[in-house]
């Protein structure tokens, strides 16, 4: 018997012995699907999330059974528990995409976030209406305040009994990062509300990947993801964003290159780079990290490249050199929180960017060589809405 079946078992067990009142019955199920690195298992009145990465268990209790009544708790490196659904929540918002629990609707009950840099209007709102407050990383007592607290990565040393690891982003797949919102809805018994977004947003993606799959083109664009730090220009190993071109029609480049990095002080690299940019790339997407997106333009570009005669750069003369820091609150990115929950959205954008760069209407990606600039976001684009009523996923038309 593995071992969280024992803790099932052992959870059953004593929910039986207890008493006869079993509180709620799970009706509605989630399925993981398409997410590696989770899976949940239900029992009558509570259900188990394994997570993966951090090789930890959280076992949910319905609040209203007697598991609940007997204060059951477990908090150990292996296991934690929790009571569910929960009434408040906090996130570690350095990285934390906070729209997935607005297509939940839970927004309302975020009563904690350790930064307001997040690329939310609406958290945005709450916050500045006092709503939602300010944590500090370090005070235990500031994390363990509310029913549980969020976080993204697994690097915390610390152990506190509501810390609840949210690891979209160890998947590799753009739909299995998305998949996550079943996660989060499994701790508020929205799991009906997680599947229909999740079935939406993948039915859409996958409609979307399809149609371009069905199209007959004469050739695949060569598309190249880059950054520029400390000198040195790297060529993504990120499969999602490998994924991402796959599924938009386009060519990665990794395939034609024997190198990812290549350090501009070094004239032998420089010139590699040089001769890579000339005679393979036609969509360049360009990831270079800064505390300023707005300044950010085609000469920051052509600056950190650093050669001189960029006339045989087909991205320049096409058009098609882009940034995915369109949407962004200072130098906090919406790509790294709305398109995380919507990858439809992004592969819309790719899409756009390979086969149309002169007329795309995109959501996260601007065109530097076109001159398109940032689109500023803040509390005010919130409008005024019901934080309990959820938002929907944006479907694309899809032939
Ligand atoms: C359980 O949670 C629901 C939904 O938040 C709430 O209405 C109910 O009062 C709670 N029941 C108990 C016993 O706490
Ligand atoms: C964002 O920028 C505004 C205006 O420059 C500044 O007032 C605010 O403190 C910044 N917020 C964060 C979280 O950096
Ligand atoms: C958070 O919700 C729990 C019940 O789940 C409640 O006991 C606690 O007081 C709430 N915390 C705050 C700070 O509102
Ligand atoms: C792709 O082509 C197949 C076969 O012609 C067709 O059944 C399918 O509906 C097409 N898919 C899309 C998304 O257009
Ligand atoms: C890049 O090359 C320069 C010149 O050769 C060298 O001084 C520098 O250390 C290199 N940078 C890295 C990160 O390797
Ligand atoms: C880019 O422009 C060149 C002519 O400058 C053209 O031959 C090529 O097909 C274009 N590439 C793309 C991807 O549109
Ligand atoms: C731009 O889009 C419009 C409508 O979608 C289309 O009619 C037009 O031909 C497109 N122009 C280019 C240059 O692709």
């Amino acid at each position: 018997m593995c071992w969280w079946r024992a803790l099932v078992a052992a959870a059953v067990a004593a929910a039986f012995c207890v008493g006869t009142g079993t509180g709620t019955a799970v009706n509605v199920v989630s399925k993981v699907e398409d997410a590696a690195n989770f899976h949940i298992y239900y029992g009558q009145t509570f259900k188990v999330i394994k997570n993966v990465i951090d090789a930890k268990s959280y076992l949910l209790i319905q609040n209203n059974s007697r598991m609940a009544a007997t204060r059951t708790k477990y908090c150990t490196q292996r296991i934690r528990s929790f009571v569910v659904p929960f009434s408040n929540f906090s996130a570690d918002t350095y990285f934390f995409p906070v729209e997935c629990m607005q297509l939940l609707g839970l927004l309302g009950l975020l009563k904690g976030i350790t930064t307001n840099a997040v690329a939310s209007a609406c958290a945005l709102k709450l916050y500045g209406e006092g709503q939602i407050t300010i944590l500090n990383k370090d005070a235990p007592e500031d994390l363990m305040q509310f029913a549980a607290h969020f976080v993204t990565n697994t690097d915390q040393q610390q152990n506190y009994c509501n810390l609840a690891d949210f690891l979209p982003f160890y998947e590799d797949h753009p739909l299995q990062r998305a998949e996550w919102i079943k996660f989060i809805g499994v701790f508020a018994n929205l799991e009906t509300r997680a599947n229909q977004v999740y079935d939406r947003i993948k039915e859409n993606y996958l409609c979307l990947a399809g149609a371009v799959a069905n199209q007959s083109r004469p050739f695949k664009p060569v598309v190249a993801w880059l950054a520029f730090y400390n000198d040195i220009w790297s060529f993504t190993q990120d499969k999602s964003k490998l994924k991402y071109v796959e599924d938009a029609g386009g060519e990665n480049i990794d395939t034609s290159i024997n190198r990812i990095t290549y350090n501009t002080s070094n004239p032998d690299d420089l010139e590699a780079l040089h001769a890579i940019l000339c005679q393979t790339v036609d969509v360049v997407i360009d990831e270079t990290a800064t505390l300023d997106p707005a300044a950010y333009t085609v000469s920051s570009f052509l600056e950190n490249v650093g050669v001189e005669d960029h006339s045989c750069f087909a991205f320049l003369t096409n058009q098609t050199l882009w940034r995915y820091d369109k949407r962004a609150y200072n130098s906090t990115l919406d790509w790294y929180d709305g398109a995380v929950s919507q990858p439809q959205l992004v592969l819309a954008d790719l899409i756009q960017a390979f086969s149309s760069p002169g007329n795309a209407s995109t959501t996260f990606l601007r065109n530097i060589a076109k001159g398109e600039g940032v689109l500023s976001i803040d509390g005010s684009m919130c409008g005024s809405q019901d934080f309990s009523t959820p938002m929907d996923p944006t479907i694309l038309p899809c032939p």
